[in-house]
């Protein structure tokens, strides 16, 4: 089997973004366009990744250096930016060594497919052809080149919006600029093209208009959902690529993990997701980042989940907003639960209404189930947490933030204050209302409270006075 290698093209400025961003910066479902991009072709196994940058190319390489795609790759600058043409000529000399195929692709279709490209590269090499082209048929053609088509159906030539005929404006099947071209059998093609169009661009489209004249099998694969592959050109694209990458993730999660999503418009969950059988997802979610959830879980409504966070079999998070945090099996969040980053909670625990988390480690069977400030604490297992409970970890004046230990089987009367660093020893209590700044010893109650005085007869009293 011949190589493949995918070049994709990102050098664009995106003037119909108005934005200082570049284009392919601009997120997807929390993940950006270039990403999804390199994701899509990255799936295939690659031999090697180009990637074209020239507009805010410094912003975009550094992008892709901190966000590499799975395979070898390289930046090519592209500088002044003449057309996607010139923008495959400028990969040229990496390719001097190189026979395969190249998947050629624009850099700004977020929601693109991987089997749809492993579908583009099959028809590719099963027919032997030089260029094939992934085209689609759209409602409103508005920017995009047709595929202009001879007598016997085969693709002459493409032809950009701004060069179109009259006739040829009326065509809707369009250019997805998604191509496989055999190498070195289209470099000289690709040398040919010529700037001479409306634009003064060099067009890679008319490298299909090059094999046609030439007598080289040219080859079209006719996408079913335009929707997949549309560019994005501005914010109103990017919105709707978001709406249709949500689609296409909720179906996948239906029928292909057995998962219930009560209103799949209401319910943003991103590609990277992944939750097991018999998990319902509630009206109202917006799950963004690399979350796994686990089976037979209840999420939602209206809760919020974002970064890494991993939720175990058996457990609810309603109406609750977690962050770079982790549950285990049969655990009970919210409603109204905010766990911030870095908590691990165990399995059977609580973190119930208005209880915020921020780099806590939670045992087994441990809960805080009401009104609590857990930060920067270790809790072990079988651990209760009164209401109001507050673990002040922040010193003002130092800036500085201390570690609260309570360890296992220990628990917290209400509107506990811990001042850390304080550890409350194994089954060790808190009389409710106290404030604790001294490590409390294994099974010792601390009581830290001013004693309660009555002062008898004390309303009779004051009704004479006043
Ligand atoms: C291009 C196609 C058009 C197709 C459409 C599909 C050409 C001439 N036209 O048009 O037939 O219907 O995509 O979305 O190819 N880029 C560079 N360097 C450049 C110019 C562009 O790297 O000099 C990159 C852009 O960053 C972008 C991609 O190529 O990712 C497409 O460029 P864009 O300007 O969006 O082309 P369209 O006008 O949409
Ligand atoms: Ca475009």
């Amino acid at each position: 089997m011949l190589p493949v290698r995918a070049i994709v093209l990102a050098a664009g400025q995106g003037k119909r973004m108005k934005s200082s961003r570049p284009k392919v910066l601009h997120e997807v479902m929390g993940r950006a366009i270039l990403s999804r991009v390199m994701d899509a072709v990255g799936a295939l196994g690659l031999e090697h990744l180009h990637i074209v940058v020239g507009h805010s190319s410094e912003v975009v390489n550094e992008f892709v250096d901190k966000n590499p795609p799975i395979c070898p790759f390289s930046t090519h600058l592209q500088s002044p930016q003449l057309g996607t043409g010139h923008a495959v000529m400028q990969v040229v000399p990496a390719l001097e060594n190189f026979t395969g195929t190249l998947l050629v692709t624009v850099g700004d279709a977020p929601v693109l497919q991987s089997d749809t490209l492993a579908k583009l590269l099959a028809t590719h090499r099963e027919t032997k052809a030089v260029v094939t082209a992934l085209s689609t048929v759209v409602p409103d053609a508005k920017n995009y080149g047709r595929m202009v088509r001879d007598q016997d159906g085969k693709v002459r030539g493409i032809v950009e919006d701004k060069d179109c005929s009259p006739g040829e404006k009326l065509i809707t099947e369009v250019n997805t600029g998604i191509y496989c071209i055999e190498w070195p059998a289209a470099a000289a093609g690709l040398s040919s093209l010529s700037c001479d169009n409306r634009q003064k661009e060099y067009y890679l489209t008319d490298l299909v208009a090059w094999a046609y004249h030439h007598k080289h099998v040219t080859e079209t694969v006719v996408l079913t959902d335009f929707r997949e592959v549309c560019g994005i050109n501005s914010r109103v694209e990017l919105a709707e690529a978001t709406v249709h990458l949500r689609d296409i993730t909720a179906t996948k999660l239906a029928l292909e993990s057995g998962v219930t999503i009560i209103d799949p418009r209401s319910t943003w969950i991103a590609p990277e997701v992944t939750i097991g059988e018999e998990t319902v997802v509630l009206p109202g979610c917006y799950l963004i980042g690399n979350i796994e959830i686990g089976a037979g879980c209840h999420i939602g409504p209206y809760t919020v989940m974002k970064g890494r966070v991993k939720v175990g079999n058996g457990s609810s998070v309603v109406n609750s907003h977690m962050n770079d945090s982790t549950i285990g099996e049969n655990c009970k969040v919210g409603p109204f639960a905010h766990m911030r980053e870095g908590n691990s909670v165990g399995d059977n625990s609580k973190v119930g209404n208005f209880v915020e988390l921020k780099k806590a480690q939670v045992g087994n069977k441990s809960n805080v189930s009401h009104l609590s400030y857990i930060g920067d604490a270790t809790l072990g297992n079988n651990v209760n947490i009164g209401a109001g409970t507050i673990t002040a970890n922040y010193d003002h004046l130092t800036k500085k933030k201390a570690r609260t230990v309570i360890n296992d089987g220990a628990s917290t009367g209400s509107n506990s204050v811990l001042v850390a660093p304080v550890e409350l020893g194994v089954e060790a209590v808190v009389a409710a209302g106290s404030v604790v700044n001294k490590a409390v010893p294994d099974g010792a109650l601390a009581v830290a409270r001013a004693k309660q005085s009555n002062l008898e007869g004390w309303s009779e009293k004051r009704k004479r006075i006043t």
